[in-house]
């Protein structure tokens, strides 16, 4: 507490020597000047995050910053110089601060877009660059400096429980999304922090797991999308993760920071912790001199132990002026800084309409036997199911936005002319407490960390008889059964429960397409959820399924844009839906029990090391990861990876491959040959030549989507790749290789289904990169 006195004291007494010679103010163009002038007191607090000094000595999460409530974290203030406090808010579904502020009536609701999944569903970078445009208009608005996302790390395995924030199993398309993401929201003029930089593939004790996995799964994998989107959008700044990497933290991994972030991909900006405050276990020299810039949400003890270090000799002044430096850089480009005049009443209306219009491209449209969609001569529907009535917009965590409002599947319904049955609507008002899944969904950040507890959800399902459901089938033209999952920070999905139907949920099925069936009615799932569940099991008996993912704030409104045929579905799946959890490999080496609340200490499989999964994870399944196995090794799956169906059909030309130096450019044709307008994702699968290494039989290289077709119309896509692209990571000399030899283009609608494929011949590539970040432990490969 003395030390703080003295630093407190320190800049107080700041203005004297202003007196004496004037401290420079802070510009663009005196960034060394203002460095110079800084006092080591002043570096270490502008290496700190702001939330708590001079407060309490507790790392805050999610929420303690006092110029805008409810927004995640500040930078220090240094007045003396000029240097402003900047803001940083979560996202990464939209701003998430604080609806009501005491003191005034004014709202500072915020948009709720669709969530990661969702977004990466459309394919399309053009819609998700427009998003992100409108998330840096209202960062900006609200007066924040930076959104923490996008997220962006791999859906390991589809138990994640962020996987909803994340887009994707395969490292391209996530690189590819998360750059337009970037490219939109710092088109405004604000920053974003890719998040969380690396392998956070798993809650289940995130902040102390040691996740070992080989060096090439590292580089073609869990950092590759990260490497594409700081290579081509320059983000602001980057989160490092929670967890350890081959046994040391990621926010004090120098071989992740330094060597392969800035040496190897020439990343410029800040690199900051997730929001931890104070780790036991790792030293704050240690961060700073491993190349982290800013520790968040920032404790008084951090800032006074960068001061001792210096003092004692432990830390060289060398690496705290670059981080320092690092900082200034930032800080000058950030709209608190450029004096913007925030107006804290962000576009919600035009912002409303993109969120509705992506959502609805994300959709994916699982099964639509005999045309069930788009509906027709549909006037009435019963809604089943909780979610019906209580749609999830979006996850759980520091990813939940305060939206305005949600449009549920009721309201969407009615707002496009289809009304649903009142007996039905009126039983689950009775039954399902509303208020209490509210608060579920947005709840306090101390509660982050429990498994979600939807209370009576489940009980109307309990309470519909047959006979009702009979009398519902006569009231109505067709049935809608919601299946509602949730999610979020903290805590990994369970499969039984979760990624499997409950027992009801299959009960419901069976007896809801029973009563329609015997009527010759439809009966349309809509999953709504952040990620994959299994549907092998029961996917026969409805007629239509639909991916709605959580779709943001407009629904309800997306969800029946789709039903109705006023879009046309064009989403895609971004990960494998297997018929079984376990089908993965990853599963088997993935978090399966509660082990946030169980005393796990005594659970079977406790060594010295831990409890496997939860004190260290062995990635196993090492590359074979999503499509990657199920593709190569020809295991059936419930839907393949790039899988959607639209309401017309498209025939694709020859594919044509062009190599131009380091640049190689696909052209392929696509006819809309169905009777509707429509967009078709085109997907890019690449084969090497046998070399050395065991490779995938595919990979996806590019991806492009097409205009909105009308019927007959055709469109020439033109995908380009870098040499660089189709290579594999040879650990043996730390580099990446493309072997000399003839590659395989192959142009698909999904994985499983290849269009045309053109060869081409290419030379030998090779490109060193640091060779660090190597295992500390043996990790038995399940495949040689
Ligand atoms: C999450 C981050 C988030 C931060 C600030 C952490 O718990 O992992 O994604 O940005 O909190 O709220």
């Amino acid at each position: 507490m003395k030390k703080i006195y003295t630093v407190l004291g320190l800049i107080l007494l700041s203005p004297l020597f202003a007196l004496a010679q004037p401290a420079p103010q802070l510009r663009e163009d005196n960034i060394d000047e203002v460095l110079k002038a800084m006092t080591l007191e002043e570096k270490a607090m502008l290496l700190v995050g702001n939330a708590s000094h001079f407060t309490s000595s507790t790392a805050v999460v999610g929420g303690s910053a006092v110029k805008v409530p409810g927004a995640a974290g500040t930078t220090a203030a240094i007045p003396r110089l000029g240097i402003p406090e900047t803001v940083l808010t979560d996202g990464p579904a939209g701003v998430r601060i604080n609806a009501t502020r005491e003191g005034t009536a004014q709202t500072f609701y915020a948009t709720g877009f669709p969530i990661g999944s969702c977004l990466a569903s459309t394919w399309n970078t053009g819609l998700v660059r427009m998003v992100g445009e409108a998330i840096g208009e209202e960062t900006r608005d609200y007066h924040c400096d930076v959104i923490l996302g996008p997220g962006m790390n791999l859906h390991r395995n589809p138990l994640c429980g962020r996987n909803f924030e994340y887009y994707s199993e395969d490292p391209l398309l996530t690189g590819k999304i998360a750059a337009s993401y970037v490219l939109g929201v710092q088109s405004k003029g604000v920053g974003v922090s890719i998040k969380h930089f690396a392998v956070n593939s798993q809650e289940t004790n995130r902040t102390g797991v040691d996740e070992r996995v080989s060096q090439r799964a590292l580089r073609e994998l869990y950092l590759r999308g990260f490497e594409y989107a700081v290579r081509e959008a320059k983000p602001w700044t980057v989160m490092s993760a929670y967890n350890r990497i081959n046994g040391t933290y990621a926010q004090g991994n120098r071989d992740l920071l330094t060597s392969v972030l800035r040496d190897d991909w020439g990343f410029r900006g800040i690199v900051m912790t997730d929001w931890i405050g104070e780790r036991a276990d790792m030293a704050i020299p240690d961060q700073v001199r491993a190349g982290n810039d800013l520790f968040e949400p920032g404790e008084a003890k951090q800032m006074n132990d960068i001061i001792d270090a210096v003092k004692n000799g432990k830390l060289d002044i060398k690496d705290v002026d670059r981080n320092v430096r690092n900082m200034l850089e930032y800080i000058v480009k950030t709209p608190t800084f450029r004096k913007y005049q925030a107006t804290d009443r962000p576009d919600l209306k035009a912002h409303a309409a993109i969120t509705r219009a992506t959502a609805a491209e994300g959709i994916v449209l699982l099964k639509n036997e005999k045309g069930t969609l788009p509906m027709k001569d549909v006037k009435k529907v019963a809604l089943f199911g909780v979610g019906s009535y209580h749609f999830l917009s979006g996850g759980v965590g520091s990813g939940c936005v305060h939206t305005p409002y949600i449009v549920d599947m009721v309201e969407g319904l009615k707002n496009a002319g289809i009304a649903s049955t009142s007996n039905l609507t009126e039983m689950y008002t009775k039954y399902v407490d509303f208020q209490k899944i509210k608060t579920e969904a947005d709840r306090d950040p101390a509660r982050w960390f429990e498994r979600p507890d939807m209370g009576d959800q489940k009980l109307p399902e309990i309470a519909i008889s047959r006979q009702q459901i009979q009398a519902e089938a006569s009231a109505s033209d067709a049935a809608i059964i919601t299946l509602s999952r949730q999610a979020g920070e903290g805590i990994d999905r369970a499969i039984e429960g979760e990624f499997n139907l409950t027992e009801l949920e299959q009960e419901m099925i069976g007896n809801v397409t029973a009563a329609y069936h015997q009527m010759g009615k439809k009966v349309i799932v809509i999953i709504n959820s952040g990620s994959v569940i299994e549907t092998a099991s029961w996917r026969n008996l409805p007629d239509a399924i639909l991916m709605a993912w959580q779709p943001g704030e407009e629904g309800g409104n997306s969800v029946a844009d789709i039903l109705t045929g006023k879009v046309c579905p064009s989403g895609k799946l971004t990960m494998t839906w297997p018929i079984q959890a376990a089908d993965h490999p990853s599963t088997a080496n993935f978090p399966q029990d509660d082990m946030t609340i169980y005393h796990y200490e005594s659970m079977k499989g406790w060594s010295k090391d831990g409890l496997p999964n939860r004190d260290y994870t062995n990635h196993e399944e090492d590359i074979w990861v999503g499509y990657r196995y199920f593709d190569t090794f020809g295991r059936n799956v419930a839907y393949p990876f790039g899988y959607g169906l639209s309401y017309t059909t498209f025939a694709y030309g020859q594919p044509r491959v062009k190599q131009s130096g380091d640049k190689i450019t696909l052209s392929v044709s696509v006819k809309n040959t169905g009777k509707v307008a429509g967009k078709e994702v085109v997907q890019v699968y690449v084969s090497a030549p046998k070399g050395n290494m065991v490779k995938p039989a595919k990979e996806l290289k590019a991806f492009g989507k097409t205009r909105e077709l009308k019927a007959g119309e055709s469109e020439t896509l033109t995908l380009t790749m870098d040499v660089r692209d189709l290579a594999s990571f040879d650990e043996t000399g730390s580099q990446w290789v493309a072997d000399a030899g003839t590659y395989r283009f192959m142009v698909g609608a999904n994985v499983e289904d290849i269009r045309g494929t053109a060869t081409a011949s290419l030379k030998r590539y090779v490109e060193k990169v640091s060779n660090v970040l190597a295992p500390t432990h043996a990790i038995n490969k399940m495949i040689k």
